[in-house]
């Protein structure tokens, strides 16, 4: 039993991480569900095989010639035997993999399906954290965010991929598949849930030191939610409401934050980090990596590269009486 414990408990790992928010297995939208119908075939099929071998060779391993036979005399229906099984085999190994690859081809239509007029949105990759332009025929309905893609429920959106420095590829487990993000040109993806709720993506392709750390959130809602969200996003940042806050604008406009991050309504027109404008409203900072709090804002302002080390985020000389007002600031960006 000790030995049959820890063996268990290994084999317990991986099934424990199929009821989370990121798994495969938890589909939630057309192109999720063939991935994980086509996943249940192939366990099914390669189970069944691995099976029929291992029945085989058991078989095999318990004939034994006899102590007196000679080893090289041959006998015809042992071979007749022989020859049937070997054909049988090649024959069932050829249709199982040409079925497998017909049924890989019919799934692929269904994953890259497009409908034209669907929401479309450019998503960049870059390191560590996904920049998110959510495109419109209205030039000033235009708007960027950052790692947190909100959609509306039940319809199909278009997602163009790019890359700014090295290969990325976008991954959101519940919703649809794998597609990398490349430097130079643009790779094309949509997404549709089916169900409202939140579903977590991950950069899939190894991109250097964060790689782990660059994560995303799609927020599934209703139609008027999305909206609500949508006008809220498009709008310029809310004035600060207080004096703290006002005192932590002044502080982030006089202190180098606003050569790469943009908020919209004010003098900071960065444009390499992430868009501000309503970071206060987003669920997580850096990339998924600190839930977004006024402690955590501050810690990562102070210590950057302590929380995700090798970050291009500089870390910027502040007295210790402006962390608070700045963070209180940059929360308040709902
Ligand atoms: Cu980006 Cu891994």
């Amino acid at each position: 039993m000790r030995r049959i414990a820890p063996a268990l408990l290994l084999l317990c790992l991986p099934l424990g991480g199929c009821q989370h928010w990121q798994s495969v297995l938890n589909a939630r939208g057309p192109a999720a569900s063939t991935l994980a119908h086509m996943f249940w075939i192939f366990v099914s099929v390669l189970a069944t095989v691995w099976v029929l071998t291992m029945i085989a060779l058991l078989l095999a391993l318990r004939r034994r010639r006899p102590e007196d036979a000679d080893p090289l005399a041959t006998n015809p229906t042992t071979e007749r035997r022989m020859t049937i099984t070997i054909s049988v085999a090649i024959g069932l190994t050829l249709l199982t993999v040409i079925s497998l690859t017909g049924l890989s081809y019919a799934a692929q239509k269904v994953l890259f399906a497009h409908k034209d007029g669907a929401l479309t949105l450019l998503v960049t990759g870059q390191q560590w954290w996904w920049k998110i332009t959510y495109e419109d025929s209205q030039p000033n309905r235009v708007f960027t965010t950052a790692n947190e893609i909100h959609i509306p429920v039940g319809e199909p959106v278009l997602i163009k991929l790019e890359s700014s420095d090295v290969i990325h590829s976008f991954w959101v487990p519940s919703l649809t598949g794998k597609m990398d993000a490349i430097t130079g040109r643009q790779n094309q993806i949509q997404i549709q849930a089916d169900r409202p709720g939140i579903y977590r993506g991950q950069c899939a392709e190894y991109c250097g030191l964060q790689h782990a750390h660059m994560g995303l959130i799609v927020v599934a809602e209703s139609r008027e939610d999305f909206e609500r969200w949508r006008e809220q996003q498009i709008s310029s940042a809310i004035p600060p409401g207080d004096e703290e806050r006002q005192r932590g604008m002044e502080i982030f406009m006089s202190k180098p934050c606003i050569m790469c991050h943009q908020i919209r309504g004010t003098d900071a027109g960065g444009k390499i980090a992430p868009d501000l404008t309503h970071v206060g409203s987003r669920r997580y900072i850096a990339a998924g990596t600190l839930e977004t709090t006024r402690g955590n804002i501050a810690a990562w302002i102070v210590d950057p590269h302590g929380v995700k080390p090798g970050v291009n985020m500089p870390t910027i000389q502040l007295e210790p009486d402006e962390v608070q007002p700045l963070a209180s600031y940059l929360e308040g960006l709902k």
